[in-house]
């Protein structure tokens, strides 16, 4: 069945997408309070790994640390999607990395605009959001059970659209391309790069990853501020380790290893 206006549905998405798993069996919501908590309950059901669920609408959208994430109806991808990643939770910073590179490539790819990853996975456009990442995991004795990735982007938002105290900070890509952006081909590029991506993690590859977010990121070799459980350090980010945590050199010498947070670039571009 064809999207009636511009809804996506189901049909469209699968069709021609040409992946194994990601994208098996998805979902499409007119109005959801947010796709994370549809895909989780899913999951708790036993649906397969690759499940996506896509909404127009969120009313209750959840960004990361705690905080609201704006979705208005039909103007970005507000997406989660079901992995089974075989891993330790401790590794689930790979997890998160993957996806942000996924996501950032795809976008890249359908429009090349010159996004980058400010650690772990906020997707900027000339230094304004245009998009993160929220994974939420499901463990049991050591081992991850399943994750459930969601994924926000701002693709035709107008910039009146955003609520006042986003508007400085955040973009869409229908802003900075000037035109508006197909969401069904972005959606269908994202998931088949978040296939390749997961089967990278799965082959055992996670250097891979990481090279390609270093080349991405904008966070690396710059000062920063990051504030994580209460506690808000300073210093120089040299680089993530092979779990994906990032590594923050304090004025002392002292090398922090950082597996959460919220950053802050310091100096000036
Ligand atoms: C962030 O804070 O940067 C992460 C934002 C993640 C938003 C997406 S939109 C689809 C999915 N459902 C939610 O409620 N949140 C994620």
């Amino acid at each position: 069945m064809r999207g009636e206006a511009n809804f996506l549905v189901p049909d469209e998405i699968k069709a021609g997408l040409g992946t194994n798993v990601i994208g098996r069996e998805v979902y499409c919501f007119r109005e959801t309070k947010s796709t994370q908590t549809v895909a989780h309950e899913l999951a708790q059901g036993g649906a397969e790994e690759g499940t996506v669920v896509l909404a127009e609408e969120q009313t209750a959208g959840k960004g990361r640390m705690g905080r609201d994430w704006f979705s208005p109806p039909g103007e970005g991808i507000w997406a989660s999607v079901i992995l089974h990643p075989s891993t330790a939770p401790s590794q689930m910073g790979r997890v998160l990395l993957a996806c942000a590179v996924a996501v950032a490539e795809a976008i890249r790819k359908e429009t090349q605009l010159p996004v980058l990853i400010k650690w772990p996975n906020d997707l900027l456009i000339r230094e304004r959001k245009a998009g993160g990442i929220l994974t939420e995991m499901t463990a049991e004795v050591g081992l991850v059970k399943f994750v459930v990735v969601g994924i926000g982007i701002n693709v035709n938002v107008d910039r009146e659209r955003f609520p006042e105290e986003l508007r400085k900070r955040a973009t869409s890509l229908k802003e900075e391309m000037g035109k508006e952006v197909s969401r069904l081909h972005l959606f269908q590029e994202i998931l088949r790069t978040l296939e390749e991506y997961c089967l990278l993690l799965k082959d055992r590859q996670f250097e891979k990853v990481a090279n390609r977010w270093r080349e991405l990121s904008t966070t690396l070799e710059r000062q920063i501020r990051v504030s994580f459980q209460g506690e808000i350090i300073e210093g120089q980010a040299t680089d993530i380790d092979s779990d994906g945590a990032l590594l923050v050199r304090l004025d002392s010498g002292f090398i922090k290893r950082l597996v959460g947070g919220d950053v802050t670039v310091l100096e000036e571009q």
